[in-house]
């Protein structure tokens, strides 16, 4: 499905997002509060816009993703590398530091997603994960499900692929709680987690440490 979407998906989701997706980047990744030149791993990278605002803030990022067709389209990757989540090809403790942008509803297996950023990530190193939320309620709520459930596919459809985004309003169902989502990157080692909603509820965001 992301192969298909790839030419796109950047395109789109600047469109779909009305450009605020790129202030959730650039807050996630200085959220990682890790020093210049860190080693950082963008988990599920498509088309690498979080790849390119690590290396804007000055780190050395490398991007990995499960689909060759979202990798292809991106640019500004100077490191780019076709993996799972689940099953990542690097050493124990290989980076400073992970980000994943909008891509946990999309694995089958989150537990061992966490896990292995967990893994990858040194004892002390940061991982700072974006995904999609819904307003807490009231009009913000319905103009937001207006727009997420009806527009979204909508512009998808004629701009893209229509199977693929009548897909995205669904995936959020795969999406588990914060709660849960805290709980399980506690399990994976990640200590200090912090979760946060943003632009009023429009993204949320998880930061955390590794435990030493
Ligand atoms: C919604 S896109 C997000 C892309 C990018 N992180 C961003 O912020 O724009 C979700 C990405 O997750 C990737 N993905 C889905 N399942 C994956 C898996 N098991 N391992 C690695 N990447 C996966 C898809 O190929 C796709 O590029």
């Amino acid at each position: 499905m992301f192969d298909a979407i790839a030419p796109r998906y950047e395109m789109l989701n600047h469109v779909m997002t009305l450009g605020l997706d790129r202030r959730w980047r650039r807050r996630a990744v200085n959220d990682l509060r890790l020093p210049a030149a860190s080693l950082v791993l963008d988990v599920a990278a498509g088309t690498g816009d979080f790849t390119r605002e690590l290396a804007r803030q000055g780190h050395r990022p490398v991007a990995s993703d499960l689909s060759f067709g979202m990798l292809h389209a991106g640019h500004g990757m100077d490191e780019r590398v076709q993996a799972d989540a689940t099953s990542l090809p690097f050493r124990s403790g290989a980076f400073d530091g992970v980000t994943c942008g909008y891509a946990l509803r999309n694995v089958a297996d989150l537990q061992g997603t966490f896990d292995e950023m967990s893994r990858v990530v040194r004892p002390g190193g940061r991982v700072s994960l974006l995904e999609v939320a819904e307003p807490a309620g009231g009009l913000f709520r319905a103009l937001f499900r207006l727009w997420f459930r009806h527009v979204v596919p909508l512009i998808g459809a004629i701009f893209s692929d229509r199977r693929a985004y009548a897909y995205l309003p669904r995936s959020t169902a795969y999406l588990p709680g914060a709660e849960t989502i805290v709980a399980m990157m506690n399990q994976a080692g990640f200590c200090a987690v912090n979760h946060r909603l943003l632009t009023g509820g429009l993204s949320q965001q998880f930061v955390a440490t590794r435990a030493r």
